[in-house]
């Protein structure tokens, strides 16, 4: 029997990545204050994506998880909110349409603004201070004040997060999702790239499908799938003080619910089972996910699925590899038979971001897009050999024309990196690279279904 839960259960536990409050008085304040604040989403929501996850697991569609690696206040516009909604339902039309399978929205979104990072201070001409961890916490600046963690920035993240959140609704429901704008959705700067000519082919043939069917009788006025979706919201769940504000009792089930998000996932450095980040996330009923590194042997995979999933109930649990290009093949082999042979039901993601970070000229943080595109297509091959789903992918990326990552059809450079690196943290796809990998991870969707047979490859076992 594992120990009595509760939201405040984490708070006994060592906890790894926390931030210095000056003033613990006003943190504590401002978490009583939050706590009283409306959920920005429901229990029925999130058993809803439970429920759709569960599907992804049994190989019946495919996730895709995607948004900023931080978000940030000074970038809170509704032209990038929207911009990324666009992308998003781009990439979801080519793998439900070129890949055939029915595509799980999740977004990295109105709520992704809290960092782990690899070192609690920073210097910058001898000067050191707190470093950056997210808007959530204290500022991007280098001064002490910025840098200084102010809790009054949780109440900040609360309310951008219900505004992101209520335009995406509006997005969603509102008929901007409608299958009759499928041309519409392509951005401007997108369209002269050749991911950008692929879509508009595929826009078409969807209005040919779409003309078919109104003939038929089948009208997005009359049919709601053809004019609404549903996309879902996720975030790190690295401020523990946060979440257990915002955690709070479903009336219909009686069951603890996260209300910050639909689905909340613990980092890599943050997983370790005895510490405070696994004791918050075992006792919520949400589907919740789980970042794995090269540093996660078999054995530890397995004592964590028991921490977080111990029903093995489909949906509730993903794993979210993230080994780079040339490590995941030598480590996810072992990790999913060791999964299989305990019958253990996860859904397996994949992404390619965190482990093919490298420093480029110049000092940018970038990622090239080569190296994104081999880890998922190792991963795909992966599952094939194994006989497993490929469920999802979890990328960075935005709607924005950046320059972050390097390579693509429409190549950016390493000298290019300085023209629009807006990133608050990690390099994100630009939206041509996304539609680009949504197009490459299409045509292995397909390949999947129609079980057609792969050349040979050979990939090492590891362990
Ligand atoms: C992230 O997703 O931004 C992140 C920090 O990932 P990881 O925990 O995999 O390092
Ligand atoms: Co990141």
């Amino acid at each position: 029997m594992a120990p009595r839960w509760s939201p405040d259960s984490w708070r006994s536990k060592p906890i790894e990545q926390v931030p210095v409050y000056p003033d613990e008085k006003k943190l504590a304040e401002v978490e009583e204050q939050l706590a009283t604040f409306p959920p920005l989403v429901f229990a029925g929501e999130a058993r809803e994506l439970k429920a759709k996850l569960a599907r992804v697991a049994a190989g019946e569609a495919f996730l895709l998880q995607g948004g900023d690696c931080a978000e940030s206040f000074a970038e809170h516009r509704a032209d990038a909110i929207r911009d990324f909604f666009r992308v998003l339902l781009q990439m979801a039309v080519v793998l439900t349409y070129a890949g055939g399978s029915p595509v799980v929205k999740l977004g990295r979104i109105a709520g992704q603004f809290a960092k782990p990072r690899s070192a609690p201070t920073e210097v910058q001409n001898g000067k050191e201070l707190p470093s950056y961890r997210g808007d959530i916490i204290n500022g991007i600046e280098f001064t002490e004040e910025a840098r200084t963690p102010d809790p009054q920035r949780m109440l900040m993240a609360y309310r951008q997060s219900a505004a992101t959140l209520n335009l995406l609704r509006a997005f969603a429901q509102g008929g901007y999702a409608n299958l009759d704008h499928v041309h519409r959705w392509n951005l401007g700067f997108v369209k002269d790239s050749p991911a950008g000519h692929r879509y508009q082919e595929l826009a078409e043939h969807i209005a040919e499908s779409l003309r078919f069917m109104r003939a038929c009788g089948l009208t997005p006025e009359r049919t709601p799938e053809l004019r609404t979706t549903s996309i879902y919201t996720s975030h790190e769940a690295l401020m523990l003080g946060y979440e257990q504000a915002m955690t709070r009792v479903d009336s219909t089930s009686g069951d603890w619910y996260a209300t910050s998000g639909h689905f909340l996932w613990v980092g890599d450095r943050t997983r370790e089972l005895d510490q405070a980040h696994i004791e918050f996330l075992r006792g919520i009923k949400n589907p919740v996910g789980a970042k794995i590194g090269p540093a996660c042997g078999p054995d530890e995979l397995l004592r964590l699925i028991d921490a977080l999933n111990p029903a093995n109930e489909p949906g509730r649990l993903t794993l979210i590899g993230r080994f780079g290009a040339d490590k995941v093949g030598q480590h996810l082999p072992a990790l999913i038979r060791a999964v299989e042979r305990e019958g253990k039901t996860v859904v397996w993601a994949c992404d390619p971001m965190h482990g093919n970070t490298i420093k480029a000229a110049g000092g940018y943080k970038t990622r090239p897009f080569d190296l994104i595109l081999r880890e998922v297509e190792t991963f795909f091959d992966i599952h094939r050999g194994e006989g497993t789903h490929a469920g999802g992918i979890h990328v960075e990326m935005t709607g924005q024309n950046v320059t972050e990552c390097v390579g693509g059809a429409k190549a950016v450079t390493e000298t290019d990196l300085s023209d629009r690196y807006h990133t608050h943290c990690d390099p994100r796809l630009n939206a041509d690279q996304s539609l680009e990998l949504a197009f490459i991870v299409s045509e292995r969707l397909k390949r999947e279904r129609e079980g057609r047979p792969e050349p040979e490859i050979s990939i090492a076992a590891g362990e």
